[in-house]
C-alpha cells in the first residue's frame, strides 16, 4: 500500500508553480466529443482523475495521444458506443461530464450513478432534469440510466440550486442542440467562462457565460479546436494556505489571482502578509487571527479551499466559524485534525467553530477525500513528530506530482509502499 510520510515543522522557501485547473481539463476532454476534428489540450494536469477520464473515453473508441507533458490530442472520430463503462463510472464522479456531449452528438448515453470524492450525497437529478427539458427520454434499468433522444432541442432551464457540472453539461449538450437554449441561475466558475470559450472557438454560439443568465444557440456541428487549460485556483489557494501555515516566504507562480478574490480577501482579514502579482503570490510569516468564512458559488469563497483554510484556522489566533453551504458532509474530516490536537466544535453538519491557535502532533491518518486529504497533508506539515498519510490515491485524483512539488521547496515529505 503507498503511503505519504511526513516529517512536520520544516520551513519553506522557494518557488513552486500551479498545475492546470482539473475541473476545466475535465470538461475540455468530453468537450472534444462534440465533434470529429481532433482537438488540441494543453497546459492538462497530469492527474489520476484525467487517466481515469481518459480511460473511459478510449473505451467509448476515442483516440487519445499523449504528446508531451500536459499536451494531449484527443479524436473523438472513432467513437463507437454510447455506454460508459459502469466501473470506470463509479471511481470518477466527472464521468457525468460525458453524458451531455453523447447525447448531443449521438442521441444516446447510458450511465450508472457517477461514484468520485465521498461528500455527502452527490444526486444526478439536475441533470436528468436538464436533458428531459431538452427533449431526452430517460430509462432507468437498476444501476443504469440511458438518456435517449433523436434530437436534443433548445429549451429554457432555471436550475433550482447553482451547479457546476450541470451548467457545463447543458451548456454543451446546447451546442448541438436544434434551437436556443436558456440556463438560468447558471454557475459562474472561471473554468465554466473558458470551456465556453473552447466551444465558441470550435463554432459554438455561447453568449452570457460568467453570468447567471447563458444562452446557446444550437450549431449544426463544431469543428475541432485547441484549449490550453486555465491554473487551477485550488491547488494555488492551498499552496497560499501551505506557505502562511509553515510561516514560510514562498513564491506561487503560473497562478491567476484574480480567481482567488475570495479568498484573498479573507486571508486579508486574517492578517496575511501577501504580496500579489499579476501571476504569482509570495506568502511572508504572518501572526494570522481566526476569521468566518461562509462557502458559496464562485465568486464566493470556494467549497474545495474550505479544508484548506479550516486547518489554517487551527493555527490563527480567536475563534473562526466555517460555514459550509455547498455538501453536508464536507466537515467531518475536522473530527481528524481533533485527534492531531486541534480545538473544533461541530455545531451541525454545515459549520464548525475553530479555536486557535492549537499545536498539533503527528499521527497515523487516512486521507478521506481529494480536499481534506490535501488538509491532513497540511496539517503534518505543522504537526511535531511523523505523521503517515494512507489512501493517497484520494490526493492524487487532483494534486499533480505533489511529493516532489513539495519536495523541491523544502517539505520533509515522501511517498513509500509498504
Ligand atoms: N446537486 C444536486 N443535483 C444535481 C447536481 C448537484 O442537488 O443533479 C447539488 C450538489 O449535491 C451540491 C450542489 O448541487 O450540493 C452544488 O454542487 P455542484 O453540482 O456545483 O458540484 P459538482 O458540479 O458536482 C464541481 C466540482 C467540485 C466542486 C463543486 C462546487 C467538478 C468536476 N467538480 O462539482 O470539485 O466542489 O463543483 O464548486 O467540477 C473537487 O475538485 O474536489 C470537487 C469536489
Amino acid at each position: 500500500m503507498e503511503k505519504y510520510i511526513i516529517n512536520g515543522g520544516k520551513k519553506l522557501s522557494g518557488e513552486i508553480a500551479v498545475a492546470g485547473a482539473k475541473n476545466m481539463a475535465l470538461k475540455v476532454f468530453p468537450a472534444a466529443i462534440l465533434c470529429s476534428e481532433p482537438c488540441l489540450l494543453k497546459n492538462v494536469p497530469e492527474i489520476e482523475d484525467v487517466q481515469r477520464l481518459i480511460e473511459l473515453m478510449t473505451d467509448l473508441g476515442a483516440k487519445i495521444t499523449h504528446n508531451t507533458k500536459g499536451e494531449y490530442l484527443v479524436s473523438a472520430k472513432g467513437i463507437n458506443k454510447t455506454q460508459l463503462k459502469p466501473d470506470l463510472v463509479k471511481n470518477l464522479r466527472a464521468s457525468i461530464m460525458l453524458a451531455g456531449p453523447i447525447l448531443a452528438r449521438f442521441g444516446e448515453v447510458t450511465l450508472a450513478h457517477p461514484g468520485g470524492c465521498m461528500i455527502g450525497q452527490r444526486p444526478i437529478d439536475l441533470f436528468i432534469e436538464g436533458f428531459q427539458k431538452m427533449g431526452a427520454l430517460m430509462e432507468e434499468n437498476g444501476e443504469t440510466y440511458t438518456l435517449r433522444t433523436k434530437k436534443l432541442k433548445g429549451a429554457d432551464i432555471i436550475l433550482p440550486r447553482v451547479s457546476v457540472t450541470v451548467t457545463e453539461n447543458l451548456m454543451m449538450a446546447a451546442t448541438l442542440a436544434e434551437g436556443v437554449t436558456t440556463i438560468k441561475n447558471a454557475a459562474m466558475e472561471p473554468e465554466i467562462v473558458a470551456l465556453a470559450e473552447f466551444l465558441n472557438q470550435q463554432g459554438a454560439k455561447i453568449k452570457g457565460v460568467g453570468t447567471p443568465d447563458i444562452i446557446i444557440e444550437g450549431v449544426k456541428e463544431l469543428r475541432g479546436g485547441e484549449a490550453t487549460i486555465i491554473p487551477d485556483r485550488i491547488e494555488c489557494g492551498t499552496f497560499i494556505i501551505m506557505g502562511l501555515m509553515t510561516k514560510s516566504q514562498l513564491k506561487i507562480t503560473d497562478c491567476e489571482p484574480r480567481h482567488i478574490e475570495n479568498l484573498l480577501y479573507s486571508l486579508d482579514k486574517a492578517g496575511a502578509k501577501l504580496e500579489v502579482g499579476k501571476d504569482y503570490i509570495i506568502t511572508h510569516p504572518s501572526n494570522l487571527k481566526g476569521v468566518d468564512i461562509v462557502t458559496h458559488e464562485y465568486p464566493g469563497f470556494p467549497t474545495d479551499l474550505q479544508a484548506p483554510f479550516t486547518v489554517l484556522m487551527t493555527q490563527a489566533n480567536g475563534l473562526s466559524l466555517i460555514h459550509e453551504t455547498i455538501f453536508p458532509g464536507r466537515l467531518f474530516y475536522t473530527d481528524i485534525l481533533n485527534q492531531l490536537g486541534a480545538n473544533i466544535i461541530m455545531c451541525d453538519p454545515h459549520r464548525v467553530v475553530v479555536m486557535g491557535p492549537t499545536k498539533l502532533y503527528a499521527k497515523k491518518l487516512t486521507s478521506p477525500d481529494l480536499r481534506a486529504g490535501m488538509a491532513l497533508i497540511l496539517a503534518a506539515m505543522v504537526a511535531e513528530g511523523t505523521s503517515s498519510i494512507e489512501n493517497i490515491y484520494q490526493i492524487n485524483r487532483g494534486y499533480e506530482n505533489i511529493v516532489t512539488k513539495l519536495q523541491q521547496i523544502g517539505a520533509d515529505i515522501k511517498q513509500i509502499s509498504e
